[in-house]
């Protein structure tokens, strides 16, 4: 091994409980500071995804009423789906030689969405609502990080995971939008978050 070489694959050594690992940093064509700042990118959207995957979960559990059989199967689809790209996204960020976040308490950090509030359990136009701004402020967030990541960071690899996990929310805002169209119909009803934050005039 050539010394250039050797001293690209610079090792760290962390000791924890008595047992020595060590960290071969990844030499793959992109920068420490490019790689940096992709895993901050992609620990954000990680963030969203797990908050996603348990607002999906909860809406799952909590629904009820005319649709029931439907959206009880629809959402266990989806947070299914969503646990897939976390495993993506996360493992994308081991791949680029950093940590992916993993508490409950950096996943509320690192967030955009926010929770919804449990007072609009078990309001089935509430829930769906709820999650379709939800995919599509993270499909906004994504649409920009990819094209940063590319153009910015030089990371075709990641630009390209985010264009596949992208289509894979378009695809689930898609359904929820149409389940919302469907359940608003069949309800003559507005949902409350709708509402509120379009009182009358
Ligand atoms: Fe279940």
């Amino acid at each position: 091994m050539g010394a250039d070489l050797f001293e690209s694959v610079r090792q760290i050594r962390v000791k924890e409980n008595q047992m020595t690992y060590q960290t071969i940093l990844p030499d793959i064509g992109l920068s420490p500071e490019n790689r940096s700042a992709v895993v901050l990118i992609l620990n954000g959207l990680l963030g969203d995804v797990s908050v996603l995957y348990v607002k999906t979960r909860s809406a799952h559990w909590n629904v009820r009423g005319l649709h029931f059989h439907h959206l009880h199967g629809l959402f266990e689809e989806q947070y299914g789906e969503l646990a897939r790209i976390g495993d993506e996204v996360a493992e994308r960020v081991r791949i680029l030689g950093g940590q992916p976040i993993s508490t409950m308490t950096e996943f509320l950090e690192h967030t955009r969405l926010l929770e919804l509030s449990p007072e609009f359990y078990p309001n089935t136009g509430a829930i769906l609502e709820d999650l379709l701004q939800c995919h599509e402020r993270v499909i906004h967030g994504i649409r920009a990080a990819a094209d940063v990541c590319e153009k910015k960071h030089g990371d075709v690899g990641t630009t390209d995971l985010l264009t596949g996990v992208l289509e894979k929310h378009e695809k689930m805002a898609w359904v929820l939008r149409t389940s919302l169209e469907d359940f608003m119909r069949d309800a003559g009803e507005v949902s409350p978050v709708a509402a509120s934050q379009h009182p009358a005039s």
